[in-house]
């Protein structure tokens, strides 16, 4: 779904921890917005809170104050299964280490995500298929994560995020275990999905040259942006 307005606003978003006696403030007032088909990137050094961030974006976590409207949709508000079945049906996670289901093909893993989401089954062979060749991988369909490079395997977690049509994907430091060849290719992957699926991707990486194709950045320092 393509509006005008925002995506998502994240409006003075504040999450602690309880660690043992002591209460760790780990973002302090966080104003964000992510607009329709949107690369915006999230950096800062490790602790900075980029992935407890992300978790609250995706709507797995719930903030001790602030709001965080996704779609017109309360995600501070919203019950824990409310918010499974919005992330279920609009957002597309993709992680570090790419997550891929190790005794399954690429195929086979992007029809799981199909058939996790609720997606009818005539459509599952047209979709993979579509998801796989948009990643570039319509020769490797049928091999298994083992005998795919790294890169390779990120494309397949792509596939696998985009298959049920969601308006974002989240992606937590995507390009941190690939080489920069391949980190590159991720980024002109994650351009092509923009344009063709629409929808908006927020990631968290330290990488300078990855940074640079980003629409958006912002700067976590201490539980606070800085511009
Ligand atoms: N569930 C949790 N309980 C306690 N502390 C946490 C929890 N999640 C994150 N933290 C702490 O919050 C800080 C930020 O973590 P994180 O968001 O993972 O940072 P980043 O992704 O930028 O490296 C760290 O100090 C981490 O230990
Ligand atoms: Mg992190």
């Amino acid at each position: 779904m393509v509006t005008d307005g925002p995506l998502l606003t994240v409006t003075g978003v504040q999450r602690s921890f309880h660690v043992g006696s002591q209460r760790l403030d780990v973002l302090k007032g966080i104003e964000m917005e992510l607009l329709p088909m949107q690369l915006v990137m999230l950096k800062g050094r490790s602790g900075s809170g980029k992935t407890t961030l992300l978790n609250l974006i995706g709507g797995l976590d719930q903030p001790n104050e602030g709001e965080i409207m996704f779609q017109g949709h309360p995600f501070h508000r919203c019950s824990d299964d409310e918010r499974t079945h919005i992330r279920r049906k609009e957002i597309g996670f993709i992680f570090q280490s790419f997550a891929l289901m190790p005794l399954l093909s690429a195929w086979e893993n992007v029809e799981l995500a199909l058939r996790m989401a609720g997606t009818p089954r005539s459509q599952w062979k047209s979709r993979v298929t579509h998801c796989l060749e948009l990643v570039g991988l319509g020769k490797r369909m049928h091999h298994r994560p083992f005998e795919l490079s790294g890169g390779e395997q990120q494309r397949v977690a792509i596939a696998k995020a985009i298959a049920h049509r969601p308006s974002l994907i989240l992606a937590d430091e995507p390009t941190a275990e690939l080489d920069s060849q391949m980190g590159a290719q991720i980024m002109s992957v994650f351009r092509d999905i923009i344009t063709s699926e629409q929808v908006t991707i927020c990631m968290t990486t330290h990488d300078p040259t990855i940074l640079e194709v980003a629409d958006h950045v912002y700067e976590m320092v201490d539980g606070r942006f800085v511009s």
